[in-house]
């Protein structure tokens, strides 16, 4: 789509690649819903400083990013042979999956991007370069098919009517085209099932409210924002017929990292009836983490809690803060783990492993 035909932030890509410039092209999610802002990034400092700064996010699209990332590190470098583009390679590698430890999207992108260096030990270092390239443009490809399979397995869970409760932001600004936890509503939308979508607001950084109300209402989809503490009366007033979120890891026995506040969401729902449906790309399927209690939660600045994104202060100078930014939802919370290749249902170990059986013989 040409500049001059973008009417909405959804006709703008939220990761994508500039050949022409050789760069890393964002939308900056900290100026949403206000200013749309697009990034050009070219220095590494600058796309690992993005990923912090969370001017991308959600997993997949962090993982597009750092496809992206890698091969414009890649592209620079300076090297006599393979031994040395790999030395050098390997701490541009390192550098990028230093920027966020819990979405697995991150290293897992990183080390795929790897795999394709090593399996070409034998060719130029320009022609790794150019598979490097290929590789990262099919990973942000790959995100599309995925985010729409995911799409129509949700939409098998729920019917034209249905009410729809949504933690954080794990629609199209979280990946290249769809969402995971929004492609079934999405998809739904375009067969005009009429969803009432509930999104939490999601303290601190408020991705519910500043993003995913943002990006439902912009594609004409019927959305209310709600505060995290009132997700349990909307379930228990019977509005909410499932609970629809992302993921940004998911353990070996289905124990699932995500936002915050998304297990005090499970624990309602739990307690109201209402299945909860975490949606995963099988890149955020780790299955070398055995439980939730392996994976590494990011701890983030007090100033988020206690300056609000506005940056006005609202609690006592000095006071203690905890922030971690995502929480894990015991697997027994869960109903289904819908993924690119089925639902998985308990017991996750099993139902998991089947997922990459599928996977592999696709
Ligand atoms: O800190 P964020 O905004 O990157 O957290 C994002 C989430 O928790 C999403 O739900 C998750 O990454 C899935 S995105 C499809």
């Amino acid at each position: 789509m040409s500049e001059e035909t973008k009417k909405s932030i959804m006709d703008y890509d939220t990761v994508a690649l500039d050949e022409e410039n050789n760069a890393l092209v964002i939308i900056d999610q900290t100026q949403l819903p206000y200013h749309t802002e697009i990034l050009s990034l070219t220095k590494q400092k600058d796309i690992w400083n993005a990923i912090y700064l969370l001017q991308v996010r959600g997993a997949p699209a962090i993982g597009v990013a750092a496809a992206i990332g890698i091969y414009l590190a890649a592209r620079e470098i300076q090297a006599d042979g393979f031994d040395e583009f790999y030395t050098k390679f390997q701490k541009a590698k390192d550098y990028l999956d230093s920027a966020r430890p819990t979405a697995v999207n991150l290293s897992w992108a990183l080390k795929r991007m790897e795999q394709v260096v090593l399996k070409n030990k034998d060719k130029t270092v320009s022609e790794i370069v150019e598979l490097l390239h290929k590789e990262a443009i099919e990973i942000r490809e790959e995100d599309i098919w995925v985010c729409r399979m995911i799409g129509e397995y949700g939409l098998s869970l729920v019917k034209p009517g249905d009410g729809l409760l949504t933690h954080c932001n794990a629609g199209q600004l979280a990946t290249v085209k769809y969402g995971t936890a929004t492609a079934p509503m999405y998809l739904g939308h375009e067969k005009g099932y009429g969803f009432r979508i509930f999104s939490d607001e999601t303290r601190p950084l408020l991705q519910g409210a500043r993003l995913t109300s943002f990006e439902l209402k912009e594609s004409g989809l019927d959305v209310t924002v709600i505060c995290d503490n009132m997700s349990a009366t909307v379930m228990r007033n019977g509005w909410v017929d499932a609970v629809f979120v992302g993921c940004d890891r998911v353990a070996a026995n289905g124990d699932t990292a995500n936002k915050i506040g998304t297990s005090m969401v499970a624990l309602a729902a739990k307690r109201y009836g209402v299945p909860m449906y975490i949606c995963a790309p099988t890149s955020t399927i780790d299955m070398s983490t055995p439980t939730g209690k392996e994976i590494h939660i990011e701890e983030r600045p007090a100033e988020e809690v206690v300056e609000m994104w506005y940056k006005k202060r609202m609690a006592p100078e000095g006071v203690k803060v905890f922030n971690p930014a995502f929480d894990v939802t015991d697997n027994d919370l869960i109903a289904g783990i819908v993924t690119e290749y089925g639902i998985a249902k308990a017991p996750y170990t099993e139902s998991l492993k089947e997922i990459f059986r599928k996977k592999e013989e696709a």
